[in-house]
């Protein structure tokens, strides 16, 4: 298998790869690797001739100092988990100034409001520093097709509006969450749950769940109350947000409109560990 750490190797390699005609599958990562990240690499596979993974923890998404020290970090693990699905796989690890140059700090995109709500409201910067490093490796690979997972459904959208406001010609394909057998989506930080904790946090999943029942016939305001009632009422986890918002701008629901989607978002501590996921409300 391939692991280039620099651009120039790696763009020569990929030039050859374009001059055969052959299509490619950029499926961008932190590292640390899970099912739900081998899953992504599976599903491009599928569809593409060539599959790119970078492994790159990319300081300028985090706005705490201490959580990029801490973010975990195996490489010849990952590798290992890529190298057992197929040989054929490049891995593009770069460090912080192959990929920024010398100077690593964020562009400041406007995402049309995509990144003020949610995950953007409580990490700030975040995703100005997401939109940074995926436009940097879109350059790097120029992939006809990216992939994301709808675990980080914001993300996923506001990549898809970077492709847009940047005019990058690359097919984003969303994927489904994998999840544990208990429903809980699968996360790297679901390691540093104890045993009690993980099985307490497949909650998270059941009450998406019944908020989709729920949303057939209730308002929006209604299932706000009675999600903010039943963390209430559960000790192990502490609610941080419930929110249902368009599937597509993400904003609030106010009033349910016809022939448009929705989606319920949760994101809620276990101790110190911070869980997020989301469910499709109508579809
Ligand atoms: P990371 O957290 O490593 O996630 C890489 C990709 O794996 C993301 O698209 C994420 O949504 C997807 N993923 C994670 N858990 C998943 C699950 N249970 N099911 C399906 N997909 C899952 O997201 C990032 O890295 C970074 O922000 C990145 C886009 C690489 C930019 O630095």
């Amino acid at each position: 298998m391939q692991v280039f750490k620099e651009k120039e190797l790696l763009d020569q390699r990929l030039s050859q790869v374009k001059l055969a005609g052959k299509t490619i599958g950029l499926v961008p990562t932190m590292g640390a690797l899970h099912d739900g990240h081998l899953y992504l690499v599976k599903e491009a596979l599928k569809s593409c001739d060539q599959v790119v993974v970078s492994i790159f923890v990319n300081p300028t998404q985090f706005d705490n100092p201490d959580d990029l020290e801490k973010y975990p970090r195996n490489l010849e693990k990952d590798i290992n988990l890529i190298k057992n699905i197929s040989e054929g796989i490049i891995v593009f690890t770069p460090n912080a100034n192959e990929l920024y140059g010398d100077l690593i700090a964020s562009e400041h995109f406007d995402f049309d409001g995509l990144d003020i709500v949610m995950e953007g409201k409580h990490r700030t910067g975040h995703f100005d520093g997401v939109g940074t490093v995926v436009k940097l490796l879109f350059k790097v690979v120029q992939p006809n097709k990216a992939f994301f997972g709808e675990k980080d459904y914001q993300q996923l959208q506001i990549i898809r509006k970077l492709t847009e406001i940047e005019s990058i010609p690359v097919e984003i394909v969303g994927c489904p969450i994998l999840r544990e057998e208990s429903g809980l989506a699968r996360s790297s930080r679901n390691e540093r749950l104890n045993d009690l904790q993980r099985e307490k946090a497949a909650f998270i999943f059941e009450t998406l769940k019944e908020t989709k029942t729920l949303f057939g016939t209730k308002s929006a305001n209604y299932i706000n109350e009675w999600v903010e009632q039943q963390f209430k009422n559960y000790p192990f986890l502490e609610l941080e947000y419930f929110e249902i918002s368009d599937a597509k701008t993400l904003k609030k629901l106010t009033e349910k409109r016809e022939g448009e989607q929705y989606r319920a978002f949760i994101a809620a501590y276990a101790g110190d560990i911070r869980l997020i996921d989301n469910l499709a409300l109508n579809n």
